[in-house]
């Protein structure tokens, strides 16, 4: 043991607060999902907590302190799972995932996970804690009950807001735009026909999906567990992948706290081969290609790759590309374009000499962007992609671009429209400046909250009664049924009463 720990674990003894276990749990189905779980354990670690990482994907760094748990049914599954063609699909104009795919992803993954003897020998430990994920908690709620202690998410499809809802936020459908749909908060009053349209199909099928689920859990860890959504209301804490200044200012209870951009980091200077081919620009600089983890361009179809290539060949400037393939299968590769299986992002978007970023515009390229002041081209795929977009084109910081009609021209032109016009930097820089006011950083925001939990163990007081209600509770719509009820019932009575017949007859007994 370094005496850095030693002297750590003197201070932690001295102060009377000993480091907390800690299980964090993401089943999504792309690797982005762990970013912010990473992010919070890498604070949480030099603090003395143990952290224990269940997820689908297999460790990439190790760190003292953190242990990742990637049981192989669940990395085989979401491997089957996802081996898409996302682009091909958005191009065709199909859904990119079919409503089947949608449906049985939940409880398929749940199903592959918890028959794994590495998830259920997590069961025989003890924890403090456990951090879920908001997309798609529902099966790690079945080892919150087994475990028995509290639980906290992270929400990290921030726009995703069904567990927001659960556990009482006020997520109204007209001001609450569905994530999947390029909506905005501020609706008119067809969108909000529309949204109120999809929310309802995603909720109407979350019913018969978790289901299948719950069905799932009780098969693996006991017929006693109780329902996911009773699981669920029992949340201490949410921190949100958000940030009004980026995302939308929203009315949130006690126990939530926005942490968007808890992974951003200043730029550092890049490897030197990446410098070298930047440097060769000379002033006129440098775009930057990248579609994320999730939507694999390599397996994009070839007339897209063939459209890229020839839009990146007739642009003045440089262009970083990340496409997970070997150059030497790229034998149409312009002298300007250099490609990257994996490429420093954050210092490239950090960097002096970049003009523009090309993106499928995921929610943490979207904050990564704004952090570093950066003025996009989205072209949206799945998921949160479109609501993403359709934020950062109201801020004013990007330009939308549909998949389906895309041609070289309509790219370029988007581009150099970004590039030249001043108010895309302008509007990126102002929100870097929004984003980064904040009285403490996300990540210590993150912790402070995180540690709250612990040392409370959970945070129930901060609980809102609204996730015991049902909707005719919350509104009160009982009652007014309730008065409309003793209005009709005085109507008829007085009715009764007053009927000149009825008054006739008893008029007539009286004589
Ligand atoms: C930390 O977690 C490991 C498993 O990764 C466990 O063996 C160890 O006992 C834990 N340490 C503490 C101090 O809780
Ligand atoms: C993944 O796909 C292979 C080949 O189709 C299949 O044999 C395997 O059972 C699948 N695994 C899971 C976990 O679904
Ligand atoms: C919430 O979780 C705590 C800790 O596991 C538990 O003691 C409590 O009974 C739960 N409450 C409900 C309503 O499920």
């Amino acid at each position: 043991m370094s005496l850095r720990i030693l002297l750590l674990v003197g201070v932690l003894a001295a102060t009377g607060c000993s480091g907390a276990d800690i299980l964090m749990i993401t089943m999504g189905g792309t690797k982005s999902h762990k970013i912010p779980f990473l992010e919070l354990a890498k604070g949480l670690v030099p603090r003395g907590h143990n952290i224990t990482f269940l997820n689908g994907f297999p460790a990439d760094f190790t760190l003292h302190g953190l242990q990742e748990v990637t049981p192989s049914g669940l990395v085989e599954y979401i491997r089957n799972y996802t081996n898409w063609d996302l682009l091909g699909a958005r191009m065709r104009g199909d859904m990119p995932l079919s409503v089947w795919d949608v449906f049985r992803f939940p409880w398929q993954v749940c199903d592959a996970t918890l028959e794994d003897k590495e998830t259920l020998d997590l069961l025989g430990r003890k924890f403090d804690l456990l951090i879920l994920d908001g997309a798609f908690p529902e099966c790690a709620l079945g080892l919150v009950y087994r475990l028995g202690v509290p639980f906290m998410y992270i929400n990290t499809v921030g726009f995703y807001t069904g567990m927001m809802a659960l556990a009482g936020n006020p997520t109204p459908y007209s001001t609450t735009p569905i994530f999947y749909r390029p909506l905005t908060d501020d609706m008119s009053f067809l969108e909000r026909l529309s949204n109120s349209f999809f929310t309802m199909f995603v909720d109407a099928l979350y019913v018969p999906t978790m289901l299948c689920l719950q069905h799932m859990v009780r098969r693996h860890l006991g017929p006693d567990v109780p329902s996911i959504w009773s699981l669920g209301r029992n949340v201490s804490f949410i921190l949100q992948n958000g940030q009004a200044s980026v995302t939308y200012p929203r009315a949130l209870l006690p126990n939530v706290a926005e942490i968007a951009c808890i992974h951003c980091k200043p730029a550092v200077p890049l490897p030197k081969d990446l410098e070298d081919f930047i440097a060769g620009a000379g002033e006129s600089g440098f775009i930057y290609v990248s579609m994320g983890s999730s939507v694999k361009a390599a397996n994009m179809p070839d007339h897209l790759r063939k459209l890229l290539v020839q839009t990146f060949a007739r642009l003045p400037y440089r262009v970083l590309w990340k496409y997970e393939a070997s150059p030497a299968l790229l034998t149409d590769l312009p002298a300007n374009v250099k490609i990257g299986r994996w490429l420093p992002q954050q210092d490239i978007l950090g960097h002096r000499k970049l003009r523009a970023f090309v993106t499928h515009g995921g929610l943490l390229s979207m904050f990564e962007t704004v952090y570093h002041g950066v003025p996009v081209v989205t072209m949206p795929v799945f998921c949160d992609h479109d609501s993403n977009a359709a934020k950062a084109v109201t801020d004013g910081y990007a330009l939308k671009l549909e998949l389906e009609t895309l041609t070289t021209e309509k790219l370029i032109r988007a581009i150099h429209k970004v590039i030249h016009d001043p108010k895309y930097r302008r509007e990126a820089k102002r929100r870097q400046v929004l984003l980064k006011d904040q009285r403490s950083t996300p990540l210590e925001t993150a912790i402070y909250w995180t540690e709250y939990v612990i040392r409370h163990n959970g945070a129930y007081h901060l609980q809102s009664p609204a996730r015991n209600m049902n909707f005719l509770q919350y509104y009160c719509l009982d009652l007014v049924l309730f008065f409309l009820g003793v209005v009709y019932l005085i109507r008829s009575l007085t009715r009764l009463y007053l009927n000149p017949r009825i008054v006739q007859l008893g008029k007539e007994k009286l004589h």
